[in-house]
């Protein structure tokens, strides 16, 4: 973030001041590292072609620098239900207000991504370059929505982008000259290892145990992976990425309905492999979209399908409950090969907050998984990644897997400081690793845990070694919510209005808030008991608690982790 500040129009340290007006402005706002990782390719593209960049996060934007800009480029997210990531909300609003700047002459390119299995599908972006439009920029190059499996057409984005954006803006650059050419923004990265999501390592998969109760309405297993023999590293906060491999016996399945010969050779990409195979290693076959019920429509020619695509509502109902595999078991037809894996996306590693610290476990990685489970069409549906680790993948296999940064989720700087960590169900794993990276440290600051579940017999995730925690004295506080224990409800939002005193002194005493888990209607309900819980203390109106948060925030001391 430091380095990024320069970006806000104080020259870099040693380059002569230079017009703002010479370079390429990116702006990325990031929920999880992807549109930042895409934003730092378009900047290393621009580069290299002689074209000078400002890469900055959103959240480190002044938003009235806006008025300074040429050349503009937007590399934004969605998610949830069509929300702009954290990083970009405040721009994003600003962006309607009556203080934002006319925009006339400014040139923009917005790029989007996002997941299509969602409903407001790259929401944000085609947001942004509404508002910016309205504000008078000019769209110099068509907006791309990418879908998760967004590499290639990243690719094909930016340099489209940059062909378009290059000949004004070396005009521009060449009446500057002999000022700054390139700039040298942007935090430096950590150590990378040579693994990541297009080359996984294949780790041993240690432990799946199983750490919910015989009675308990939910299955939750402990995942032990060990990260021996590679380099990866990474940091509490950080995420694990895991490509799982398909039931093999549904794919059988699917074969026969599409009365496919499972030897046939098909490609994908420049590979050539037997179908099956395909099915089974590559391709996404649970998490259903709207673009495979179109594809698999056309290909198949099946009226009721083709319907849908002309009913966004219909296709949502339709979509909601069905994997893949029911989509092709309930409208089964005779397809080539090729044409079925040409309907399907390629499968996308799914990610879990890390619950382990390296400190603690050295060269291994602790996860917190859910077993997605669910009855459908008169069967047993399991979720891709977790029903593989749970009910399919034995002890001793190879996983493959990559460790995904996430800058936006860290234990504070100083040991010192406080830390209140709300996460309820398996939005305790990052916690988990928080309390061993601190126990490891020896970290004075205080940690106060709200943790809750359905049953405290049945749904106490990690118990022994959080009591553990709470005698030895590293956990100060642990406040648990188990809400069907008793007649009403009881949420971890309700023991944070209960302590709302002490809840607020932590945050007078500097402490950094923690939420991990479910986005929907945890992590919002939380944040309204926040609200109520400063505007009661403080006095404020709910719109100045709101500030007070938002404050926090931009401290770097109000963070999320939720999906
Ligand atoms: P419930 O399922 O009994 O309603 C982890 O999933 C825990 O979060 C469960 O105890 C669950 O309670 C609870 N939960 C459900 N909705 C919630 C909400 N809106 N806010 C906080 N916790 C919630």
């Amino acid at each position: 973030a430091n380095a990024n500040s320069a970006a806000l129009g104080a020259p870099a340290s040693g380059a002569p001041a230079t017009s703002e007006a010479a370079a390429l402005t990116i702006l990325y706002g990031s929920q999880t590292g992807n549109a930042k990782a895409v934003a730092t390719k378009l900047k290393e593209q621009a580069e290299s072609r002689g074209l000078a960049t400002k890469l900055v996060s959103m959240s480190d934007y002044k938003p009235t620098a806006l008025k300074k800009e040429k050349f503009l480029t937007v590399v934004v997210s969605t998610y949830g239900e069509g929300e702009p990531p954290e990083d970009a909300e405040t721009l994003y609003e600003f962006l309607i207000t009556k203080k934002a700047p006319k925009l006339d002459g400014v040139k923009v390119a917005v790029l989007g991504l996002g997941d299509s299995s969602y409903e407001f599908f790259c929401q944000t972006a085609k947001d942004f370059e509404e508002r910016l439009t309205k504000l008078g920029a000019e769209v110099i190059h068509q907006r791309a929505d990418l879908d998760v499996d967004y590499d290639d057409e990243a690719a094909t984005w930016i340099e489209g982008a940059l062909n378009a954006f290059e000949p004004d803006l070396k005009a521009q650059q060449d009446a500057t000259s002999g000022q700054v050419v390139s700039m040298p923004f942007g935090a430096p990265a950590a150590a990378a290892s040579q693994y990541t999501k297009q080359n996984p390592f294949a780790a041993e998969l240690s432990l799946v145990q199983k750490i919910t109760g015989r009675d308990s309405t939910k299955d939750v297993r402990h995942v032990e992976i060990s990260l021996e023999g590679s380099d990866i590293t990474y940091t509490p906060g950080d995420s694990l990425g895991i490509y799982f491999l398909n039931d093999e016996a549904r794919v059988d399945e699917l074969l026969a309905q599409t009365q496919i010969d499972p030897t046939s050779r098909v490609k994908l990409g420049d590979e050539e492999l037997s179908v099956r195979d395909a099915l089974i290693e590559k391709l996404e076959l649970t998490q259903s979209y709207p673009g495979l019920v179109e594809k698999y429509a056309t290909a198949t020619g099946t009226p009721e399908l083709l319907k849908l695509v002309e009913d966004k509502g219909a296709m949502r109902e339709y979509i909601e409950p069905r994997q893949i595999f029911d989509v092709v078991a309930q409208n089964p037809a005779k397809l080539e090969a090729q044409t079925l894996v040409d309907c399907l996306r390629k499968l996308q590693a799914r990610l879990y907050s890390i619950a382990s610290s390296q400190a603690e476990v050295e060269d291994e990685v602790h996860l917190t998984i859910a077993l997605v489970e669910f009855e459908a069409f008169g069967t047993e549906h399991l979720g891709g990644c977790s029903g593989y680790l749970a009910r399919r993948a034995e002890e001793g296999c190879k996983v493959k897997v990559f460790s995904e940064h996430n800058d936006n989720f860290r234990l504070p700087v100083s040991d010192d400081t406080p830390i209140i960590m709300v996460g309820p169900g398996t939005g305790i794993a990052p916690f988990r690793a928080f309390l061993q990276e601190r126990d490891a440290r020896e970290a004075t600051g205080k940690n106060w845990l709200f943790f809750g579940n359905p049953h405290f017999t049945q749904d106490f995730l990690y118990q022994v070694e959080i009591q553990g925690y709470l005698k030895s004295g590293l956990l100060s506080k642990v406040d648990v919510a188990f809400s069907r224990d008793q007649a009403e409800k009881v949420y971890v939002q309700d023991k944070l209005r209960k302590n709302s005193k002490e809840v607020f002194d932590w945050l007078e005493a500097g402490a950094h808030f923690y939420v991990c888990g479910d986005a929907n209607r945890m992590a919002k309900d939380v944040h309204n008991a926040l609200v109520d819980i400063i505007s009661e203390n403080t006095g404020k109106s709910y719109e100045d608690a709101e500030q007070y948060l938002k404050d926090l925030r931009s401290a770097n001391r109000y963070q999320k982790d939720v999906y």
